[in-house]
């Protein structure tokens, strides 16, 4: 097998030659630091930055070597920083250490320990403030618990909760003792449940009976019962009475989280790990029905996300970070949970939705604990526009410094507003481009150094080599279109398709040799900043959660009265895309109405509530090839522009289109 050395990569002409070339070539706004946030940041200026981006092009081994020393706790030295044979990386090798211990116990021996590690706000209003101390003791019961259960490292549990803070004290007990975990967000149906845990063999599920969200109960039990009917795997539930809602208990199975807990042992020493023992596995939609299950591992994802903390965030002792994402995502993961804790920041975390009980509860929430940092997603950001200024203006905002925005681009609107209204002119705004699969954040501006153009993620973290290229894999050069890639492997990315390498390998690493296929298409511009547009595959992103085509599809089918189904993203103006869904249907008399109503609520039964089609049309046959083959990219144009420009000689009907594109006009 040919191994590829990584610092022997070239780093493109675009990008760090240009950069040295300010004032910037193109002609969007900049907002430059202030000279106030340059003085107090991390990394200061574009030679704090070019120093550190440098550094890890020129001599990566060295680069993440002296992090890995200085910024995690290492029960024993890794022998080497890292070994790349691709596709399979391997980072630290050798080295021992637990997540668990770094996120909690290291603090413990520094004036962190009674730091509010995190702070959390319930729906109804309720309130707990977490200290690092009160943390390892919650963490080590519980991680007793599962030991109690006869789990032990290698193990997996699923976890499916609500935001609370058990959501967190489980994963870290997991972590503590090696045992894998795949959070399953609450918003997935119990079918999506049933193929993670079978995909898994996990042992243990972790969920409570429900939680808050906009004053209803969002039950989970329920869903658990269903999916664990079919998973023999599973030998113990156990259960967080959160909503105090009837739930059944299945004896011998179902455990309350607070009996098992009751009376535990305070101490569960941290279980010294492997660099590269699997630390979580998270489901993501590809391109085919069938979710992939993220591996993430221990060393290299702890220093990547730890770092970014502090890059990106810029990250301050005194600092109360917030991040408003599920930690049923990855975001959630790597920006609620490992990255704050293991950088010892208080993290904040909400349980419920934006508007309850009103548009401003957001905002009420940071002025009443003087957040300084806040990261959403840009759907947030629209739907809240929406509502207008006077629900942010009702509020104290000045404690905010910093604001981050995640998921899917940034319109410049939105970014004006979020930083007018939001950052009251002040605060820089960080777009962070990354995914499931990269762990960390990749493409982020460092804010007291890199100049803003709002709507680009502008310039790669320390160690990411993008290139953006065309069909053919050469480069395509300043400020035009094409795929993003990397082109060389970083700490904390995916390490392979849970019990699937060959879909590893083909979906990520086949196109370019040697080189990291994103599957977005994006824009260097002359300034060596990225412009990410959006997905060139069958993946839709709705409120920046990535769903496939191909899963909607599935599903759809599944239906005893769908014949065919096609599904595109259509562009929605708060969500970004919207899941519409062309539909032939089998032999029969049906209600069009009733039916389209039935068959949105079936996509939630089969998948979850977030995927729920905006609109269903039906249709008497769907454009295809010669070959058979649907043609989503028309249908695509139908929804995005109603007409059909592009190139239609492979299609096998034409007039399938034009009823389509006339069915639009009839609307
Ligand atoms: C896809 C990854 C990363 C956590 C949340 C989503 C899109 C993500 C940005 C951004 C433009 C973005 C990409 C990417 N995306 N962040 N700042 N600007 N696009 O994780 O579900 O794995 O989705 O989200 O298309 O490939 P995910």
């Amino acid at each position: 097998m040919r191994l590829l050395i990584p610092n022997r990569a070239h780093v493109p002409a675009t990008g760090l030659a240009k950069w040295y070339n300010l004032p910037f070539m193109s002609q969007e706004a900049i907002y430059p630091p202030s000279p106030e946030f340059v003085s107090k940041a991390n990394v200061q200026g574009m030679e704090g930055y070019r120093a550190l981006y440098d550094h890890a092009a020129e001599k990566p081994e060295e680069f993440w070597g002296e992090l890995a020393e200085k910024e995690i706790s290492w029960f024993e030295k890794w022998n080497h920083v890292f070994e790349w044979h691709p596709p399979f990386a391997k980072w630290f090798v050798g080295g021992k250490l637990n997540v668990s211990y770094n996120c909690i116990d290291r603090h413990l021996a520094t004036p962190r320990k009674n730091k509010a590690a995190i702070i959390w706000e319930g729906e109804p209003g309720d309130q707990r403030v977490i200290t690092y101390q009160e943390l390892h003791r919650l963490v080590c019961r519980f991680a007793n618990v599962l030991k109690s259960r006869g789990l032990k490292a290698g193990d997996r549990s699923i976890v499916y909760m609500p935001m609370i803070p058990e959501l967190p004290i489980a994963l870290l007990a997991c972590a503590r003792l090696g045992i894998t975990h795949s959070v399953v967000f609450g918003g997935f149906s119990a079918e999506a449940l049933k193929a993670r845990i079978q995909d898994l063999d996990a042992a243990v599920v972790i969920t409570a009976d429900g939680g808050w969200r906009r004053g209803k109960e969002v039950k989970l039990k329920g869903a658990v019962d269903e999916a664990v009917a079919e998973c023999p795997s599973v030998k113990d539930v156990i259960v967080v009475k959160r909503t105090g809602s009837e739930i059944k208990m299945q004896e011998g199975r179902d455990h309350w989280w607070h009996v098992l807990d009751e009376g535990m042992s305070e101490d569960c020493p941290a279980v010294p790990l492997d660099s590269e023992h699997p630390l979580y596995v998270l489901y993501t939609s590809g391109t085919t029905g069938k979710p992939k299950g993220i591996l993430h591992t221990t060393a290299g994802y702890l220093l990547q996300t730890t770092m970014t903390m502090k890059w990106v965030f810029d990250l301050k002792e005194e600092d109360t970070y917030w991040c408003s994402a599920d930690i049923g995502w990855v975001t959630g993961h790597s920006y609620i949970v490992y990255g704050p804790l293991s950088a010892g920041a208080t993290t904040l975390m909400y349980e419920g939705a934006p508007d309850s009980p009103n548009y401003d509860r957001w905002w009420r929430i940071i002025a009443k604990y003087r957040v300084n940092i806040f990261y959403t997603s840009p759907t947030a950001i629209r739907a809240l526009i929406r509502q207008g200024e006077q629900w942010p203006n009702g509020h104290d905002l000045t404690s905010l410094r910093l604001l981050g925005s995640v998921g899917e681009p940034i319109n410049p609107a939105a970014w004006e507003w979020y930083h007018r209204v939001i950052g009251g002119g002040r605060c820089p705004i960080v777009d962070t481009w990354w995914q499931t699969e990269t762990g960390s954040i990749l493409i982020a501006p460092m804010p007291g150094a890199v100049p803003l153009k709002p709507g680009s993620g502008t310039l790669p973290m320390p160690g990411i080599v993008p290139e953006v290229i065309d069909l053919h894999g050469n480069p395509v050069g300043p400020g035009k279109e094409g795929f993003l890639i990397l082109k060389r492997p970083w700490p904390s990315m995916i390490r392979t398709i849970w019990g699937d390498p060959d879909r590893y390998e083909s979906q990520y690493w086949a196109r370019v040799p040697g080189a990291y296929f994103t599957g977005d298409a994006a824009r260097c511009d002359a300034d060596g900043y990225y412009w990410v547009l959006g997905r060139v595959d069958d993946v839709m992103n709705v409120s920046g959660h990535r769903l496939s085509t191909m899963e909607v599809e599935s599903a759809l089918v599944r239906h005893d009265a769908v014949a065919e189904a096609a599904v595109v993203g259509k562009p929605d103006e708060i969500t970004g895309q919207a899941v519409c869904c062309f539909v032939t249907l089998k032999k029969g008399d049906y209600d069009h109405g009733k039916l389209g109503i039935e068959l949105r609520q079936w996509v939630a039964h089969e998948i979850g509530s977030f995927a729920r089609p905006a609109e269903i049309r039906f249709t008497d046959a769907l454009p295809k090839t010669r070959s058979g083959k649907i043609m989503r990219r028309l249908l695509r144009e139908i929804v995005t522009s109603h007409t059909v420009a592009g190139d239609v000689t492979t299609l096998e009907d034409m007039s399938v289109v034009t009823n389509l594109a006339a069915q639009h006009d009839d609307d």
